[in-house]
């Protein structure tokens, strides 16, 4: 059986990962994987988390199952937090949502309900996009296309691109898969005019929306981030919505994410929330339950909440100060490329646009370890890693 397993390539965040442990030398900067780091460069764990961990510690009278689908208590909150609590689809009773093992379970929990309808379905990805999003949806044995998004001329939005895609090749049915903000790898985001432009082409020919929403927070705000996704989610008959509690919760390691389902009517959301019991439970049977608990907790307590809020606040602003710093940094060192890319850019990402030479210079000669593609997580930029990290990307710019 084994001998016949050819070898593969690792998937190249972790491989990059890897890399960088490997590396002997002393100065060397990681911003690779999207994690925020603090100024001293600790991944922290956020107060209002300690916080719902010690009542939890204090109250939980039992470890037994909790169910396939996961909290309840989250299942609730989840839609609530995404499209508001007085989204005119929840007020109807079209939307369900099942926990999952982290953003990524979401995801091909959803593939898997779309597999097991429409064995084959074609998903159409931005060109590019997350590194997991492809072996995900293809694992699930779905088809995947590419539509433009990232336009290297001005590492902007190549809007153009993406709607006449949209509008010309992706057939009726077509599953669409959008960011729903802080787009990874590339930080280029849609505004909310081109949101509703998609919305239009969607509903107009019938195209299948799946939005992933992992950094919600990490933008410009909790509700900010997500009005292009309330506009889709009440324009369109139905949508599947992954989205992940890593990153605004800081629990990386809790694997905690959710899978919200929107259907044209209560009726008919009953059998695909049962459809999507059924994947869940032929795949790991039930999700773990600290991560879980740990959000709830956080939202339904005023305090943890207003405190949880207020450390997001300091994150979001930690990143979009970063992002001041390295253009200013870069401007000094009299890089003649236009960098406002580095502030237009919104989240926890940038996309360089250096080239696979570039990424191996500054590698090779700086010890600054960015994702192949040229992403790099300004979130792990401080105060005492930003000016070497502007040293070896001016000198990759000139
Ligand atoms: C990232 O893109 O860096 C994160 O979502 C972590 C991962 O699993 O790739």
């Amino acid at each position: 059986m084994f001998a016949e397993i050819e070898p593969r390539a690792v998937d190249p965040i972790m491989a990059m990962m890897a890399a960088f442990r490997a590396d002997p030398r002393e100065l060397k900067v990681d911003l690779i994987v999207g994690v925020y780091k603090d100024d001293e460069g600790r991944v922290p764990v956020m107060r209002a988390v300690k916080g719902a961990e010690a009542k939890t510690l204090k109250t939980e009278e039992t470890k037994t199952y909790v169910g396939i689908a996961g909290d309840a208590e989250l299942n609730k909150r989840t839609p609530e937090m995404l499209l508001g609590v007085d989204h005119p689809a929840i007020a109807a009773g079209r939307v369900g949502a099942v926990q999952t093992v982290g953003g990524s379970g979401a995801l091909r929990v959803a593939c898997d309900l779309i597999a097991s309808t429409r064995p084959g379905a074609t998903v159409w990805v931005s060109k590019p996009t997350w590194a997991n999003h492809v072996p995900v949806a293809q694992a699930a044995g779905l088809t995947i296309k590419e539509y433009p998004y990232f336009r290297a001329s001005d590492r902007g939005l190549d809007f153009d691109g993406m709607i006449a895609c949209l509008r010309d090749e992706v057939q009726p049915g077509d599953v669409v898969l959008l960011h729903a903000c802080c787009h990874n790898p590339t930080g280029v985001d849609l505004k909310p005019a081109q949101w509703e432009e998609i919305t239009k082409v969607i509903v107009d020919k019938g195209l299948f929306p799946f939005v992933d929403c992992a950094y919600q927070g990490l933008g410009k705000g909790m509700d900010e981030d997500v009005t292009g996704l309330r506009h889709l989610a009440a324009h369109v008959p139905q949508m599947l919505l992954a989205s992940s509690f890593s990153k605004n919760f800081g629990i990386y390691r809790e694997r905690t994410g959710g899978l919200t389902v929107l259907a044209e009517s209560p009726e008919q959301l009953g059998p695909v929330m049962a459809q999507l019991n059924a994947t869940i439970r032929s795949n790991y049977s039930m999700p773990p339950n600290h991560g879980a608990r740990i959000v709830a907790e956080v939202m339904a307590d005023p305090e943890l909440h207003a405190d949880w809020i207020a450390e997001l606040t300091e994150v979001r602003e930690r990143i979009a100060k970063m992002r001041q710093e390295l253009r200013q940094k870069l401007e000094e060192r009299q890089v003649t490329v236009d960098l406002s890319f580095v502030t237009d850019q919104v989240g926890m990402f940038s996309y360089t646009g250096f080239t696979p030479e570039q990424v191996q210079m500054v590698r090779e000669e700086y010890g600054i370890y960015m994702a192949k593609d040229g992403r790099i997580n300004i979130a792990a930029l401080s105060s005492s890693n930003i000016d070497h990290v502007a040293d070896g990307f001016a000198a990759a710019l000139r």
